[in-house]
C-alpha cells in the first residue's frame, strides 16, 4: 500500500510538475488566464501589446518575425509596418535595442528574455503578475507585485490600467486613472498572456490539430481492424 503511495505520488509530479515548482507565488491565489491558441485575433492584440510595451526591455530571442507572420496568418508587409518598432527585418529574431549591460545599470538587474517564460513561470503566473502591480513608494520603481516581491519591473501598463492599491484583506482597488476600465484590462492582458504562451511553444496549436487528426484516423481503422479480426477468427471458432 505504501509502495503504490509513493508510486501514484511520483506518477503525480510527473503530470503536475507545477505542483512542486509552485510558479514561485508564493502561496498566492493565480487567477486562471484565458489563453486560447486558436485565437488570432487575440494573439495579434497580444503581439501588438507585447511590441509596445515590453520589447524595449525584453526579447523573445528564438521567435522570429516571419514565423509570427505566417502563423498568425499575416502578410510579411503588415507584420513590418504595424509590429516592427526596432527597425528589424522580417527574417530577424525579437532583439531588444538596449544592451543588456545598460539595462542591469538602470533597473540593477537584466531583463531577462521571454521566449520560454509561459512555460518557466506558468499562463496564470504571468497573468496574475502583470495584473498585479500596486503602489508602493518603499521601492526604487514605485511599485511592487503580488507575485513577484520586490520586483525590478516598473508597472509598465500603468497608463492603460491606472494605480492600484494592496488593502490589508489583501485585495487590490485601483485609482480608475487608467485609459481601460478593468475589464477592457484584463481582456489586454489575457491576449498578451496569450500571445506570451504562442511563443513558448509556437507548434502547440498545430500539435494539437494533429492529436485529432490522429485520433480520427486511428478511429478509423479501428473499423477494417475488427473486421479482420472477425475474419481470423471465425475459423479458431
Ligand atoms: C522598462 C523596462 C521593462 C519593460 C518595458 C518591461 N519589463 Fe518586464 N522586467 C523588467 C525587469 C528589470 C525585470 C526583472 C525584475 C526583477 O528581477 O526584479 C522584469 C521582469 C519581468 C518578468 C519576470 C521574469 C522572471 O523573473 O520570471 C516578466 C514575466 C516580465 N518582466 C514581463 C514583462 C512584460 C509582459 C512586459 C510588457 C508588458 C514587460 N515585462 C515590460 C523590465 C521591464
Amino acid at each position: 500500500m505504501k509502495k503504490m503511495m509513493k508510486k501514484t505520488g511520483v506518477l503525480l509530479l510527473l503530470l503536475f510538475p507545477s505542483f512542486v515548482m509552485g510558479g514561485g507565488g508564493g502561496g498566492v491565489h493565480l487567477d486562471t488566464a484565458p489563453v486560447d491558441l486558436s485565437d488570432n485575433e487575440s494573439l495579434k492584440n497580444g503581439a501588438k501589446l507585447f511590441m509596445n510595451y515590453c520589447l524595449s526591455c525584453h526579447s523573445a530571442r528564438f521567435m522570429r518575425y516571419k514565423r509570427m507572420a505566417d502563423d498568425l496568418g499575416m502578410s510579411d508587409q503588415e507584420v513590418l509596418d504595424n509590429l516592427v518598432f526596432t527597425g528589424a527585418k522580417i527574417h530577424d529574431t525579437m532583439e531588444i535595442a538596449m544592451p543588456a549591460e545598460q539595462a542591469a545599470k538602470w533597473f540593477g538587474t537584466t531583463p531577462p528574455d521571454l521566449s520560454v517564460i509561459s512555460r518557466a513561470r506558468g499562463d496564470d503566473w504571468l497573468y496574475t503578475y502583470l495584473r498585479g502591480f500596486y503602489v508602493d513608494p518603499s521601492r526604487p520603481m514605485g511599485v511592487n507585485n503580488v507575485v513577484f516581491k520586490d520586483v525590478g519591473m516598473p508597472h509598465v501598463l500603468q497608463g492603460l490600467q491606472g494605480k492600484q492599491t494592496l488593502q490589508e484583506d489583501g485585495t487590490l482597488t485601483v485609482d480608475g486613472s487608467g485609459s481601460m476600465t478593468a475589464a477592457e484590462y484584463d481582456k489586454a492582458v489575457g491576449d498578451l498572456v496569450n500571445f506570451l504562451a504562442y511563443v513558448g511553444e509556437p507548434v502547440k496549436a498545430y500539435r494539437m490539430t494533429l492529436g485529432w487528426y490522429v485520433l480520427g484516423f486511428l478511429l478509423i481503422l479501428l473499423i477494417p481492424a475488427y473486421r479482420l479480426k472477425k475474419e481470423y477468427w471465425k475459423d479458431v471458432h
